[in-house]
């Protein structure tokens, strides 16, 4: 996987921009709110998931203009292509010259990963982070596994709206029937995609935390599902009383989540902050190297601000794992990866970015 180049216009504050890209190391540097965070952003965007920042829509344009644009020409599989993002009330996505019907058709054209400050919350936030993050990263490797979330989040909506009546109207029941069996077939195989990506992932999470951490720390991970995918279509038939009351469907994977333990104890509980961070870009790594397995490609590789995050030997680690991805990596300070050599620097003013040489 490799970005040959971007070009930006109108995007947050970025007025204009045509940059091209290193093959391995690209290092943009700048001050504080010159806006970095905002081309790994719109890199990021061409994987057809939303902003790692939960940015809305609208946010995406200028402020005082009517549309962003930004393309970048890429290569995947070997073949060259060329996607763009044009932001306006919506954003909307072209491919190789076809109209997407939506952003998320994107998904596993070009894949990536990212790593920015925010992903503590993958530790200490709610399960529907560590959910979501499931869905991204298994998204790009499967696009079929998309459509089974659309399908069953569809049908979970069905549900939730009728549910209220069924206390007093029984013939509800007929319509719980249908949804509650495609709730059931297409749960029970977004688990089995989950469990089979946590498994991958465990495969190599241990490894690079204990690099990270200097190898004084056991780390497991635990795909935690509230109810298994065969027991589902029973388990939504029995709730069915009690969820009419509550007006929600309590069983299903939209309840998993995940667990991250640290020497067999609970990160999200008791780990330090910097155990956290360790454990959150631990996780992304694995992720890279999942993703790199299962599709024999490697994903382009994104860092906000993971430097100021990371103790030295930390950084060392990091830097020198990414090594053979094409890496694109933010900070204030460009002489943090001096000691990479070769790769491009970027310095990133107000908005304008122009190459270091
Ligand atoms: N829609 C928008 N239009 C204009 N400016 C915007 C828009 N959205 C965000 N900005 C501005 O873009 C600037 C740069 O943001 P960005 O997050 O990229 O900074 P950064 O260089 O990553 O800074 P830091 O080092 O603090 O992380 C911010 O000052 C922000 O207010
Ligand atoms: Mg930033």
């Amino acid at each position: 996987m490799l970005i040959q180049n971007i070009q930006i216009k109108n995007f947050r504050n970025i007025k204009s921009a045509d940059i091209s890209f290193d093959e391995k190391m690209n290092v943009i540097s700048g001050e504080n709110a010159q806006g970095k965070t905002n081309i790994i952003e719109a890199l990021w965007l061409f994987c057809g998931a939303k902003s790692f920042r939960g940015a809305k829509d609208a946010s995406f344009i200028k402020f005082g203009e009517k549309e962003a644009k930004t393309e970048i020409n890429f290569i995947s599989g070997g073949i060259e292509h060329n996607a763009q993002m044009i932001f306006l009330e919506k954003k909307n996505a072209v491919l190789d010259e076809n109209n997407l019907k939506s952003t998320s058709e994107l998904a596993g054209s070009l894949k990536a990963v990212v790593f920015s400050p925010l992903d503590i919350m993958l530790i200490n936030g709610g399960p529907d982070k560590r959910r979501r993050f499931l869905d991204v990263s298994i998204g790009q490797l499967y696009p079929k596994y998309i459509s089974l979330l659309r399908k069953y989040n569809r049908a979970l909506l069905q549900r939730n709206k009728i549910i209220k009546d069924y206390k007093y109207d029984p013939t509800v029941s007929v319509m719980l029937d249908v949804f509650e069996e495609e709730l059931a077939d297409s749960g029970s195989k977004i688990i089995e995609y989950r469990k089979r990506f946590i498994e991958k992932i465990n495969s190599y999470l241990p490894k690079i935390f204990s690099g990270i951490s200097s190898g004084r720390e056991e780390i497991s991970s635990l795909y935690v599902a509230n109810e298994e995918g065969n027991m589902l279509a029973v388990r939504l038939k029995e709730e069915r009383k009690e969820n009419s009351f509550s007006g929600f469907t309590s069983t299903g994977p939209h309840r998993d989540d995940i667990d991250f333990l640290i020497n067999g104890i609970s990160a999200k509980n008791y780990g330090s902050q910097g155990q956290k961070r360790s454990v959150a870009i631990s996780l992304k790594l694995s992720v890279l190297n999942v993703i790199y397995e299962l599709s024999g490609e490697y994903p382009v590789c994104l860092l906000d601000d993971v430097m100021s995050e990371l103790d030295e030997n930390r950084q060392k680690y990091i830097l020198n794992s990414v090594k053979e991805w094409q890496t694109f990596i933010t900070c204030c300070d460009p002489s943090n990866v001096e000691r990479l050599s070769g790769g491009k620097v970027f310095s990133v003013k107000n908005g304008g970015v122009e190459e270091c040489i």
